[in-house]
């Protein structure tokens, strides 16, 4: 038994020194199982902890009613979870104020998938990570990069913030977590390497993308240009369904000119109203600049997505058939 170690050992020792730079892991995979009827459920809502405020408590409220009608299997958080500067620890009591305290309805006790977003990383960025706060509220699971796999749908969670460099440049942003992070360019080489293995091992129908920052965008921030250069490509060539975001707070519907892909943003889960339009290379289906959530339903032929107010007003619908046609 000893021979096959050493071997693997060795060959393992050759990998790692051929290609210093990048050392691929696989992302952690969760299963979540479907429905019995083989369709699945979510919301999504992002940049939402003010403790209540600026309509937080609102959205939470019309999440768990939309969320009662859909029967949803579970939630995800487009990150910014506790502003303005994450937490302060695992014993912070911003996770009870702002995340148990808030979305009580009985149809949102479903796990929460979560990333991280910048402001996640100006304060303890592994004490979200840690397995402890599980124990204040098992629905919290916030890993930096991970897989959901539901059988009809795999759900890729991608730590953004790093992309970014004028988070690691501006001297305006020296607060940044970067533990376990730093160096950058090894960390996104790593993310993006891991990331187009999971892609390529896919066998879900829907191929869904989730990070904190926009790849498109109309509002405050823009396109984010590192996730153009770095992501696009990859969720282009392996047909990728969904791009869902959150980091500009408004709720918005962009597609894809050149290919199925589909930009949704949902970063509306408090404070909103920045007042600010762009114009976008791609098409502009849905705008909203007030505060908000969505859902998607899935069944193994058709997508839907819907985009809701504070009122719980249906402000877009988009659905589309499995095997999108036109490409
Ligand atoms: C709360 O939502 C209402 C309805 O959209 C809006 O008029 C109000 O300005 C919002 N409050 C804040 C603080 O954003």
């Amino acid at each position: 038994m000893a021979a096959p170690v050493a071997l693997l050992l060795l060959f393992l020792v050759a990998a790692v020194a051929a290609a210093p730079a990048v050392v691929a892991a696989e992302m952690p995979r969760l299963e979540h199982p479907h429905k019995g009827d083989g369709s699945l459920a979510l919301l999504a809502v992002g940049d939402w902890g003010r403790r209540g405020a600026y309509n937080q408590s609102v959205v939470a409220a019309q999440m768990g009613i939309v969320g009662e009608k859909m029967g949803i299997d579970f939630v995800i958080s487009t990150g910014d979870n506790f502003y303005k500067n994450g937490l302060t620890g695992v014993d912070d009591k911003a996770f009870e104020e702002s995340f148990s305290d808030i979305y009580t309805a009985k149809s949102l006790q479903k796990p929460w998938y979560t990333v991280l977003g910048n402001h996640d990383y100006r304060g303890d960025a592994l004490a979200q990570l840690s397995p402890v706060l599980r124990k204040v509220d098992s629905r919290w699971i916030c890993i930096k990069s991970f897989v959901v796999s539901a059988e009809i749908a795999d759900f890729f969670f991608v730590d953004t913030t790093p992309f970014v460099l004028k988070y690691w440049t501006d001297p305006k942003n020296s607060k940044y977590d970067w533990r376990g992070v730093s160096p950058r360019e090894t960390y996104i080489a790593n993310v993006v390497k891991d990331l187009e293995d999971a892609l390529k091992q896919s066998k879900a129908p829907w191929k869904i993308v989730v990070g904190h920052h926009a790849i498109r965008s109309v509002s405050q921030h823009g396109d984010t240009k590192e996730l153009l250069q770095h992501l696009l490509p990859i969720l282009k060539a392996h047909g990728v369904d969904l791009y869902l975001n959150g980091h500009d707070h408004c709720l918005e519907h962009i597609s894809s000119r050149d290919s199925k892909l589909q930009y949704l943003t949902s970063g509306a889960g408090s404070k909103a109203w920045r007042g600010v339009r762009t114009a976008n290379e791609d098409k502009v289906e849905f705008f909203y600049d007030g505060q908000g959530f969505m859902s998607l339903r899935l069944t193994a032929a058709e997508a839907s997505v819907a985009f809701y107010d504070v009122a719980g007003e249906v402000l877009h619908a988009w659905t589309v058939a499995k095997p999108a046609t036109g490409y």
